[in-house]
Formats: C-alpha cells, structure tokens, sequence
C-alpha cells in the first residue's frame, strides 16, 4: 500500500510548474489530489494526467485570492473525497521591477496572491482537519526570499517573509510541541520536472505525521 493510501490533499497553483509536481508526487503516493487553480482548464488537465496513471484527482476553479471561492472550493473538495488532510498553499506568481517603478496594483496583488492566499486556504482547510480530531498537514511553498531580500523583488521579499509568519503563527495555534517544521524545499522541481524531486513531499509521505498528530500541523 503506498504511504498516503486514503489521504486527500489540496494543492492550490497545481496546474503547473512546481505545484503540479507536487500534486503528482502525492498522487504517486496514494493521496486522491484536488488541482486547485485559478486556470480551470489547466487544472483539470492535470488531473487528468493523473488519473491516467492511476491516480485520484480532480481539478477546481479557486482564485486564492477570493474568500467565496476558497471556501466554496474546499468545502466541494472534502465533498467529493470525504475529507481533507494536506493543504500545500502553493500558488503564486512573480513580478520584478525597481521598487520606485513598482505599480501599487503589482504590490497589493502580490500579497494578495501569497498572504490573502495562505490565509483563506488554511482557514477553509483545517476546519474540515478539525473534524472529528482527524487533524492534517499544511504546507507553505516558500522561497529563498523568505530569508533572503533581492533587490527586484520587494513585493515577493516581503510576502515570502510574511508566510513564513503565517506558518510561525499557525504552529504555534497548533501546539509547537506536536507540529513539525520544514522548508517547502521543491526549488528543483520545475527545473527537472521530476515528481521525484519533491524531497518535502517523500519526507512527508515517509514520516507520516498525521498517524500520531490530532490536529493540524504545518511545515
Ligand atoms: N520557480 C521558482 O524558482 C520558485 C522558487 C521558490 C519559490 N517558488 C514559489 O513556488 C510557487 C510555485 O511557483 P512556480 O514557479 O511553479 O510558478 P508557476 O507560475 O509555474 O505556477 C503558479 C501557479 O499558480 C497559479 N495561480 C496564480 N495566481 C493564482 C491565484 N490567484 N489563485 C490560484 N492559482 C493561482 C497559476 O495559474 C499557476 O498554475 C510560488 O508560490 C512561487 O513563489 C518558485
């Protein structure tokens, strides 16, 4: 039996790049995927990649950025699979320019896309976690900016800094004590394109952490 054999996972920005990776790699595992992302036909182009190698997955309509859909979108995940156990906050995008050219639209939906998304993404998934003391795992695909600033991108700096806060907080709430840490460290998967490649994801089907944790954690 694969290591996440009837575990249902959310990755949100999983229509493409680093995301997908993930959903495949937890597919490969044996976790039902839902492909959450604002590109439906894309998402659901994924799934269908997946489900022709075997796996369970389907594609979701969500802008992380929209409360209503957030909630709509996981609320009708838990709908079709029974439940949820892994939320990967994975979508995000990318925008590089001078701060003094920087366009405040650019910034706002920066921190929309990253914070507002990690929020609403959490906050939608670990009620159906909270459930029956099921309990979960949430994992935050961060960045070297989230330690590191550039000079370009001041926008991601700072809301790859600020998600590292939220993932701070949320292991907190969740007790420090029974929640584990670890860098979303899929940096080579889009550049392989290997689900091999996703070392945070086999670490986290290995070591299985919602066998002995009744609450969410997150890394
Ligand atoms: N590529 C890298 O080198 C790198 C390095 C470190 C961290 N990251 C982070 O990894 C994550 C994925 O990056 P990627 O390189 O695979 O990017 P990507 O552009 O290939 O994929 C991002 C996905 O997010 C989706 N998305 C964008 N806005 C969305 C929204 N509002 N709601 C839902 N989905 C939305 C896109 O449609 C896309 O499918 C991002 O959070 C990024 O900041 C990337």
């Amino acid at each position: 039996m694969n290591s996440l054999e009837g575990k249902v996972a959310v990755v949100t920005g999983a229509a493409s790049g680093i995301g997908k990776a993930i959903a495949q790699t937890l597919a490969l595992e044996g976790a039902a995927v839902a492909i959450a992302d604002i590109k439906l036909d894309a998402a659901n182009a994924v799934a269908r990649e997946i489900a022709a190698q075997g796996g369970r997955a389907i594609g979701v309509a969500m802008d992380v950025t929209a409360e209503a859909e957030v909630d709509r979108g996981i609320d009708a995940v838990a709908a079709e699979f029974g439940s949820i156990d892994i939320l990967v906050s994975n979508a995000g995008i990318q925008i590089v320019n001078p701060i003094e050219q920087y366009a405040f639209a650019d910034w706002k939906k920066m921190l929309a896309v990253h914070l507002d998304g990690a929020f609403l993404t959490t906050r939608a998934a670990v009620r159906h976690m909270y459930k029956g003391g099921r309990g979960g795992v949430v994992i935050y695909t961060g960045s070297v900016h989230s330690h590191e600033a550039s000079p370009l991108k001041s926008a991601y700096v700072t809301a790859c800094v600020r998600m590292w806060c939220v993932r701070a907080s949320c292991a907190r709430r969740w007790s420090t004590s029974r929640s584990r840490s670890r860098p979303g460290n899929w940096a080579s998967a889009k550049t392989k394109s290997s689900r091999g490649s996703c070392s945070a994801t086999r670490w986290m089907a290995s070591s299985r952490p919602w066998k002995t944790l009744r609450r969410p954690c997150c890394f």
